[in-house]
């Protein structure tokens, strides 16, 4: 077998980390989270479960990746003799379920790019959003879209994935920040601000069931979790690294981007013609950045350059996301099955595309709305609850032997981990977890009947 790649430098790691992190979790699913479950109270609880619990789990998939240096199948097989082994799986299935649909979400926003360089947002936003996702033109950007996907990491580890990154993740930053500054001098901007950022403790005690729940599969989302991403850019790491301080970076730019990004959306909202109310009942859905803000940039000054460099921000942040997920299933085929990289990645872009399809075509919102809850609050969510039982419990010395090579004296800190993963991570995990099913339940039930 051809020797396994290895990132070439520290810097393409992290990048590509922050690159999958930073994608439409941050832009398009934060913002109507935050709409639909009380803005700022959700907000509130979303930084907590960050800290608390996307930051041991990062660990745990770091350590495992590095320790066997395998894609997430191969990894469990190798920790693990028992049936256990199966995590490995839920994390496949997974990515693939995933991209199936995110890739869609990613051709919706590659169409709004060009709505902005056409100088064409509409006035009626809704009616806009919903020419745009449903039908053949739908199917056609999530081909374009895959397309992208399938190029990128049929280059390999290091000229696919980490040259990429290392374009896009930068210009991520600078363009959104850029956005950002812009959004700080409309008049609208301290209106905006103040409702982003006033917590209100009242909304969170009384909708705590709804609010932790959905604020933990994003906190999951937004950071790769659950889907075995970590492990698997982890295990092309060469050296021994500190994973603690990489993990803070990684879920530290993260978190800002995610910020920022409302520090864009809001004032750029609150400067159209919305009302208050209106834009609430437009965030509470998979339609609001779509719907608001093209509304918006359709009546702001030279909107539709913002907008088309805003939806060109999300096109590329969408497309450095969308290569970890296939990176996952497509190391599962290289590793474990002996395809070579290039084959491996034609057949599982192929399937993926063709799974998404159903998405694309419908324009009613429902098989996205099945495929997201399946997938996002059930399967991360078992998938990562499982590797820290696992990790937590039973072979905690793979993951503090792990952590410990790149630190000089880790001290106290290891057992700290490990306590966090076995109380407060394993406790909320499998609360969400039944909450969340109860929900999907509930969810799908009421589309299927
Ligand atoms: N973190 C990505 C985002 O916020 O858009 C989405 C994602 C990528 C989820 C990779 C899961 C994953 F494994």
């Amino acid at each position: 077998m051809a020797q396994r790649e290895t990132w070439a430098t520290r810097a393409g790691f992290i990048l590509a980390a922050v690159g999958s992190a930073v994608g439409l979790g941050n832009v398009w699913r934060f913002p109507y989270q935050v709409g639909e479950f009380g803005g700022a109270a959700f907000l509130v609880v979303y930084l907590a479960l960050i800290a608390v619990i996307g930051f041991p789990v990062i660990l745990v998939e770091f350590t495992v990746g590095r320790y066997t240096d395998r894609n997430p199948v191969g990894a469990l097989k190798q920790i693990s003799t028992s049936s256990w082994q199966r995590i490995g799986w839920v994390f496949v299935v997974a990515g693939f379920v995933i991209l199936s649909y995110y890739s869609v979400v990613a051709g919706w926003v590659l169409q709004y790019t060009v709505y902005g360089l056409q100088g064409n947002y509409a006035a009626d936003g809704a009616a806009q959003f919903g020419a745009t996702t449903g039908g053949m033109m739908s199917v056609l950007t999530h081909a374009i879209f895959m397309a992208a996907v399938i190029a990128v990491v049929g280059f390999g580890i290091r000229r696919g994935i980490e040259f990429s990154v290392k374009l896009m993740v930068p210009a991520i930053i600078i363009l959104l920040a850029g956005l950002a500054i812009y959004a700080g001098t409309l008049s609208s901007a301290g209106e905006a601000y103040a409702y982003y950022l006033s917590p209100d403790l009242g909304t969170i005690a009384a909708n705590w069931t709804s609010i932790l729940p959905a604020a933990a599969a994003q906190a999951f989302f937004t950071l790769s979790l659950g889907m075995g991403v970590m492990i698997t850019y982890a295990s092309y790491l060469g050296e021994d690294r500190n994973l603690a301080k990489d993990a803070v970076i990684i879920v530290g730019l993260d978190t800002a981007i995610a910020f920022t990004v409302g520090l864009v959306a809001f004032p750029v909202l609150f400067s159209g013609d919305l009302a208050v109310a209106d834009i609430v009942a437009i965030g509470d859905g998979p339609g609001f950045i779509f719907i608001a803000l093209s509304q918006a940039f359709s009546n702001i000054p030279f909107g539709s350059v913002l907008g088309a460099v805003f939806f060109g921000t999300v096109t590329i942040a969408a497309l450095s996301s969308a290569i970890s997920i296939m990176e996952v299933v497509v190391s599962y085929l290289i590793d474990e099955r002996g395809v070579d990289r290039i084959p491996a990645t034609l057949l599982i872009g192929t399937a993926i595309f063709l799974f998404g399809v159903p998405v694309a075509y419908d324009g009613s919102l429902s098989w996205l709305t099945v495929y997201d809850e399946l997938a996002n609050n059930i399967l991360l969510i078992l998938g990562a609850l499982l590797l820290s039982i696992y990790i937590g419990w039973i072979q905690t010395d793979i993951g503090l032997e792990e952590l410990g090579k790149g630190i000089r004296n880790l001290g106290g800190w290891g057992t700290a981990w490990i306590w966090a993963l076995r109380v407060p991570v394993v406790v909320t995990l499998v609360v969400i977890l039944g909450l969340n099913a109860i929900g999907a339940y509930e969810a799908i039930s009421g589309i299927i009947g």
